[in-house]
Order: C-alpha cells, then structure tokens, then sequence
C-alpha cells in the first residue's frame, strides 16, 4: 500500500491512480475512495488549467452553451453543482446568469473544495 506521498510521486509521473489502486485492491471497479484519492491528488489542476488563454476561451463557450440550456429551462434563483470540483465551471456559469443568483456546489474532494474557494474569491464570487 503507497502512502499518500508515495501516490503524489506517481502521479506525478503519469501513473493511472486509479487503475492503481483498483489493483492493488484487486477490484474491478472504483470504489468513492478510489475516485476521492485520484481526485484529490489532482487538486489545483483546474486552476491551473485557467493560465491558459486556450483554456479560458473554451471554458467561456462552454459555459456559456450551460447557461444558455439553464434559461431556457427557468429563471434560477439558486443553482447548485454536484461534483464542483475546483469551480471553474460554475464561475462560467455564474457570468452569464443575474448577478443575485445564489450558487452551491458540493465535491468528494477536499482539496478541490478548497481551491474552489479561493478561485470563486479570485473571481469576486463567495
Ligand atoms: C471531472 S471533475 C469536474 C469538476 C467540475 N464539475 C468542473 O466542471 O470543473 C468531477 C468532480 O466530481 C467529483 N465527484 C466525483 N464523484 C462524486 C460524488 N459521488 N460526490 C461528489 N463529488 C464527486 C470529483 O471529486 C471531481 O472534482
């Protein structure tokens, strides 16, 4: 069994954590551990995804696209995203949404929840 550091190193080095530990555990599935550890380990990877102009520019199109489907469905007052992740979607979205609307999100990951936090203040969300 690799520790946690252990599990950063490889991954780090392109190991499939996953596959990993599926092995390891000899399973033929992932278990919600198994998806919170690999997670986990790639916490701050959204963000720093952001840096990139391309990235931007694809994120603002697709979030715009989710968006657009919201509206046509109704007005939201709140909206809430399942698997959040480090919130760089839901800030997309937020963009073209009323200003009022109140937003949640909710992740397996920590970790991704605390870069989510500072990404959505980084961004003069709460
Ligand atoms: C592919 S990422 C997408 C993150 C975010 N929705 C986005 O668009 O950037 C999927 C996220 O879902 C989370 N996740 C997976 N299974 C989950 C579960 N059962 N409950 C809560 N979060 C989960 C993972 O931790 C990960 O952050």
């Amino acid at each position: 069994m690799n520790t946690p550091r252990q599990l950063k190193s490889l991954y780090q080095q392109g190991t499939n954590i996953t596959a990993l530990l599926r092995e390891e555990q000899g399973l033929h599935q992932n278990t919600q551990k198994i998806i919170e550890t690999a997670y986990d380990l790639q916490a701050g990877s959204y963000v720093a995804a952001m840096e990139d102009p391309n990235t931007v520019d694809y994120k603002r199109n697709y979030t715009s696209e989710i968006a657009k489907v919201i509206l046509s469905l109704c007005e939201p007052k709140t909206i809430l995203e399942a698997g959040v992740g480090e919130a760089t979607t839901l800030s997309g979205v937020l963009q073209h949404l009323n200003a009022d609307v109140r937003s949640f999100g909710f992740d397996l990951s920590w970790s991704r929840i605390s870069y989510a936090r500072r990404w959505l203040q980084r961004q003069g969300k709460r």
